[in-house]
């Protein structure tokens, strides 16, 4: 056969020549990319740890070192019934990121959310007395934490505790045990694996000093009483415009501050208005402008967006441990909820978008 020569020379050296300079997309792994040391995490649902999605394993193992559970590791999911531990998807998910070298997150051992009303309940129909309620917390930490001994890198212990002003919510948990069910919550954990990584993970720490400041108060605590707490979770679910970027730099050095890591642990930029309830089914009126895609003006204000955060965490490189983004494309997102929501870096057709471009460039520049 007849081989065109230089046909083929130009298939060869065009991939050198050109991917790198114009799509830095298609030429780069993010996790290549970040500050040695570091992890860069997605969240995955169970479509995606039991390899149905194929596409989105691909991006997965492609571009990411560390993975958090969407919902599997939660307690409804691990625990529905009084005893009756479900493993099946969740070794599965564990699994995942063993087979691949990565880091493997557990999200999350005590919170008010996702967690079934028997673990609360009193025998009256009130709540359950302290002593109850922590034996079913250590059972439950015990029994899920001792599973993964080993496998699990980190674990957040507690999630979101603090009310907006920093004052402590008043969840089940605390108003069943009391204020200590933080402390007692770590102190479960550090039993059931003393080698893995205990986080406090919460929200708005950056956009509210004053809650900030309820998770200093939080760390503190737990570091008084000797127990062990490694790292501090900004979630990280924003906006365009907030939290500023100097919001974020604060935040940042003010968590480093107690001694701890620094974790950005559920990044997404949340793009669509504040809406009520849906109506019949449908948003409200006017509350899902991108329903047809992202307008280009928009776009760009994202990649801008994400290129702006990714820039303060390189500034913070020694004191940042890990960034997570909540979720693999915009499909995926937990944001939609009926509405059309563009919040990560690869869109529905698991493209990168421009906000992947950006980031992989402020990373490649660092
Ligand atoms: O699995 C059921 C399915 O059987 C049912 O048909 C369907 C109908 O609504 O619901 C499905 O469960 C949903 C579950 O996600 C799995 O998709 C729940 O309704 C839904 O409420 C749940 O949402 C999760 C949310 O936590 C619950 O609070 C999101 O996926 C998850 O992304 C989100 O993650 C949280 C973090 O854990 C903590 N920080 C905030 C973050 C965003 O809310």
């Amino acid at each position: 056969m007849e081989i065109d020569r230089r046909a083929f020379a130009r298939a060869l050296i065009a991939p050198l020549v050109v991917l790198p300079a114009t799509t830095p997309a298609a030429a780069v792994a993010l996790r290549d990319l970040v500050p040695g040391g570091w992890l860069i995490g997605v969240a995955i649902n169970q479509n995606q740890s039991d390899g149905r999605d194929a596409i989105a394993v691909d991006l997965v193992t492609t571009h990411f070192n560390a993975i958090s559970p969407e919902n599997l590791l939660k307690f409804q999911s691990v625990q529905p019934q009084p005893g009756a531990f479900t493993f099946d998807a969740q070794d599965r998910y564990v699994a995942f990121g063993r087979d691949r070298g990565m880091a493997v997150i557990g999200h999350t051992l005590v919170w008010h959310s996702q967690t079934p009303a028997w673990v609360w309940a009193g025998r009256d129909g009130g709540l359950a007395d302290r002593a109850t309620m922590l034996e079913r917390m250590r059972t439950h930490i015990t029994t899920l934490v001792g599973r993964y001994k080993g496998q699990i890198r980190g674990w957040d212990v507690v999630n979101e505790a603090l009310n907006d002003d920093g004052t402590l919510r008043d969840s089940p948990w605390r108003r069943g045990i009391g204020d200590d069910y933080i402390a007692q919550a770590f102190a479960f954990a550090r039993q059931a694996d003393p080698g893995a990584e205990l986080y406090y993970n919460d929200y708005n720490l950056a956009t509210r000093p004053e809650k900030r400041a309820g998770a200093i108060r939080i760390i503190r605590d737990l570091q008084q009483r000797g127990l062990r707490i490694d790292a501090v979770g900004e979630q990280g679910h924003w906006r365009l415009e907030s939290p500023t970027t100097l919001e974020i730099d604060q935040a940042i050095s003010d968590l480093r501050a107690t001694g701890l890591k620094v974790m950005v642990t559920e990044l997404d930029v949340n793009l669509l208005p504040q809406a009520g309830p849906p109506t019949r089914g449908q948003p409200p009126p006017g509350s899902n402008p991108y329903e047809n895609g992202l307008p280009d003006d928009v776009q760009q204000a994202l990649a801008k967006r994400y290129a702006d955060a990714f820039r303060v965490f390189l500034k913070h490189r020694d004191d940042i441990t890990r960034v997570t983004f909540w979720g693999v494309s915009d499909g995926d997102s937990w944001l939609n909820r009926g509405r059309a929501n563009h919040p990560l870096l690869w869109d529905r057709q698991r493209q990168p978008k421009p906000a992947f471009d950006e980031v992989a460039k402020v990373l490649m520049a660092k």
